[in-house]
């Protein structure tokens, strides 16, 4: 153990060159949590946390394309943060607005395709509006796919799913029998990428938080302490290089 403890904590922190020489995940996902305590320790209002909160996201995105990964899967606002105080929701519709009208052009440089994955009968006209443009402006990128998840939950998708499966199964689109995990997947609004390779989330708390139950089934977990906010390239990138010290099995030996 003692050995094992020191081995890790010798091991020296690589750069995206050396990472690119072994294996990278190919979707990542990120919870993107802890940004009213970066607030609250700043002695600022939640929604400064928010606004802070882009721009770690901004960094990570551009680090995915440099390492090559194709998918990254960002938590910005869960169907249960509908339940925050007015106000908090209201200020986070006009920070996701402000964001993506102040974004999207260096995205599209960067060949960012921007995905929308949640509840779009929830989202305001104006900042849906938005993000749909936006999607349709970046449909045709391909070094990056960013899904963000937004008024995302996914009990809510998987039960969104099988209602899709009874009707195809009504309508004799699909037999009952043929209903496997590959048929199920593509239900879902994840069904254009592979399931996430990496995890992570911020901010000390182990739980998931109705993100991606489905796709995670063997998806590699990190957890760190850090804020959101505080969440540097730095540690992204030894998020990387712990996922490739990772022994994946797959329930095999
Ligand atoms: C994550 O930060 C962003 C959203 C959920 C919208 P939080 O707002 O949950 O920050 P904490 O967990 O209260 O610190
Ligand atoms: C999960 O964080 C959702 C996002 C990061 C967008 P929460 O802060 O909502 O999760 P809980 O309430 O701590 O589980
Ligand atoms: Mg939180």
């Amino acid at each position: 153990m003692k050995i094992f403890s020191r081995l890790f904590s010798s091991k020296k922190n690589l750069t995206i060159e050396e990472l690119r020489k072994s294996t990278v995940p190919k979707h990542v996902a990120v919870i993107m949590d802890g940004n009213g305590r970066w607030a609250s320790r700043h002695g600022l209002p939640r929604l400064a946390g928010h606004r802070e909160g882009v721009k770690p996201l901004k960094r990570i995105v551009r680090l995915c394309s440099d390492l090559g990964i194709k998918y990254l899967t960002a938590y910005s606002f869960s169907s249960e943060n509908w339940q925050r105080p007015k106000n908090e929701v209201s200020g986070l519709m006009q920070l996701f607005f402000e964001t993506v009208v102040a974004e999207l052009e260096e995205l599209n440089k960067n060949g960012v395709r921007i995905v929308l994955i949640g509840n779009r009968n929830l989202i305001p006209q104006r900042v849906l509006k938005k993000f749909e443009d936006a999607e349709i402006i970046t449909k045709n990128n391909n070094n990056v796919v960013l899904n963000i998840a937004f008024s995302y939950g996914s009990r809510q998708e998987i039960l969104e799913a099988v209602k899709k499966a009874c009707i195809n199964i009504t309508n004799k689109e699909i037999d009952i029998n043929d209903i496997d995990e590959s048929y199920f997947s593509k239900l879902l609004f994840t069904k254009n990428c592979p399931d996430p390779d990496l995890l992570i989330r911020t901010s000390g708390e182990f739980r998931i938080s109705n993100f991606l139950l489905w796709q995670i089934a063997y998806s590699e977990l990190y957890f760190t302490k850090t804020l959101w906010p505080d969440f540097s390239d730095a540690e992204f990138l030894k998020a990387i290089q712990d996922y490739q010290y990772r022994n994946r099995r797959f329930g095999k030996t």
